[in-house]
């Protein structure tokens, strides 16, 4: 199975390159800004005409086109929510016309032997203004849907540890650098037995300009556990000014 892992597209989805592959995960932040409704079903679009046999895809925190509900500080009166809520429903209907593609929030999709569950939260930053922001406690919650037996696992936020750093010079003093979730990272060590590949996003490379911060891209083989080990990819294929930094993914073969 050839696999390839797309994240943090920030609307340069049409740089990219993708190669001939089984199954395309794609792993939340579609939009240059706050997604809207047109720069997702634009996607959808490139999506479906990828050279994947299969695409699925989840949300991030900037994918607000995809949450039920605008960000609290959107959210501002009934009206809003209202026109919302129909412009959500028309999108998820929309996006449900494309047989080849499916999109998973806190759902389990099996597919050809697969177990491949997604889930779109990430803990919370800013709240007010993203949307599939969480508490520790919310995480948890979430998590829990997971089943024991998935194959790949797509959230848009990393583990705790690994591929998680943010640049020094985007930190407080002191300010621990890893962004990553240690709950995510929890399950991942303790319940999921059969977890053969995590892919995720959210925290970008370091600025090209700019190399002094982290390199998060790429994939890895993290030893979890004294007797487990998960490849883990982060997807990432922007720096943190939104420039593409990897326009052409790898294939990682399951
Ligand atoms: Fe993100």
């Amino acid at each position: 199975m050839r696999i390839v892992t797309l994240g943090d597209l920030h609307g340069r989805h049409r740089k990219m390159q993708v190669p001939e592959c089984d199954l395309l995960c794609c792993v939340g932040d579609y939009g240059a800004g706050r997604t809207s409704f047109a720069e997702m079903l634009d996607f959808a679009g490139w999506l479906d005409q990828q050279p994947a046999r299969k695409k699925v895809f989840i949300a991030g925190n900037h994918d607000h086109c995809l949450s039920e509900r605008p960000a609290p500080a959107f959210d501002t009166n009934v009206a809003i929510r209202t026109v919302h809520r129909q412009r959500y429903d028309a999108l998820i209907a929309g996006i449900e016309q494309y047989p080849d593609i499916e999109y998973l929030e806190d759902r389990t999709y099996n597919w050809e032997g697969l177990t491949i569950h997604g889930m779109p939260w990430s803990p919370a930053f800013h709240a007010d203004y993203w949307v599939f922001n969480a508490t520790e406690e919310q995480m948890v919650k979430h998590l829990a849907k997971i089943p024991t037996n998935v194959n790949i696992l797509l959230t848009h936020g990393p583990a705790y540890g690994y591929m998680d750093l943010i640049p020094q010079e985007y930190a407080q003093p002191g300010e621990d650098l890893h962004k990553g979730c240690r709950q995510t990272l929890a399950v991942i060590q303790k319940r999921l037995k059969k977890l053969k590949l995590f892919a995720f996003g959210h925290i970008h490379n370091a600025d090209t300009a700019n190399r002094a911060g982290s390199d998060n891209y790429g994939v890895r083989m993290v030893r979890v556990t004294n007797t487990k080990s998960v490849l883990f990819s982060n997807a990432a294929c922007v720096d943190n000014s939104y420039q593409v930094v990897n326009p052409s993914p790898m294939i990682i073969h399951l």
